[in-house]
């Protein structure tokens, strides 16, 4: 009896991590907030809340006032209803999508990173660019998505939809 008991908790814990691991969907989640778009794609594309784990979207809206050197703040309404939706739309709460999973996985340090471009698994798939591709006017930077990324605003980001200015099409 205890040995079948021992049994069916250990097949449990084997599936919960199973389905912990496991993810469904290609990407990322879309972007589906009105009101997020118009406050936080002013400045850059409006990266998918998918992105990053809650921890560190509530330590990024908690310094919006020197968001990465320029002030983003937002009127007290707004700042609560979109520190709603990145929260319940962050990567740990969408381990079915392939990019939040491996995002998620891939933290070591987990609340401190603020920028997708600085979390592990981003850095590792980015690595091999040129800088002169990154700097460049047309591109400007990693965090720049949209302008490599030809299916970044459908939360996209397969390698065949992968196009860099002056470059073209990536293959490794
Ligand atoms: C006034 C302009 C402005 C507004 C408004 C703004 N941002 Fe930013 N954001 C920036 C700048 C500038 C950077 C840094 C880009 C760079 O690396 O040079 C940045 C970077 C980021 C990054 C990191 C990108 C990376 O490199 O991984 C995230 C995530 C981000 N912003 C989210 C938000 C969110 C969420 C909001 C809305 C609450 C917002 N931003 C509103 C200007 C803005
Ligand atoms: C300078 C162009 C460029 C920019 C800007 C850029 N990427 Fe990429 N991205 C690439 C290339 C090239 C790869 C490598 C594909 C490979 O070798 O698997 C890649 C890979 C990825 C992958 C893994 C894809 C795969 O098939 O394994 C993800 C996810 C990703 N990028 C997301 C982003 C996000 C999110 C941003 C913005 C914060 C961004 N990228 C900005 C060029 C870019």
């Amino acid at each position: 009896m205890r040995a079948l008991l021992l049994f069916t908790l250990l097949i449990s814990a084997l599936f919960a991590e199973e389905h912990n691991y496991s993810y469904k969907k290609p990407g990322v989640a879309p972007v589906d907030n009105k009101l997020y778009v118009n406050e936080c794609a002013a400045c850059h594309f409006a990266y998918q809340p998918g992105l990053l784990p809650s921890n560190s979207w509530k330590k990024m809206m908690a310094g919006l006032e020197n968001h990465f050197g320029v002030d983003a703040t937002l009127l007290d309404e707004d700042f609560k209803a979109i520190s709603k939706y990145l929260n319940d739309n962050s990567a740990e709460k969408a381990m079915e999508y392939k990019r939040s999973n491996k995002i998620v996985r891939s933290m070591r340090d987990d609340g401190t990173i603020i920028a997708i471009s600085k979390t592990p698994y981003f850095i590792k798939k980015h690595r091999e660019i040129p800088n002169r591709y990154i700097k460049q006017e047309e591109v400007k930077g990693l965090f720049n998505c949209i302008a490599c990324h030809t299916t970044a605003e459908k939360g996209i980001y397969s390698e065949r939809d992968i196009k860099i200015p002056n470059y073209g099409r990536w293959d490794d």
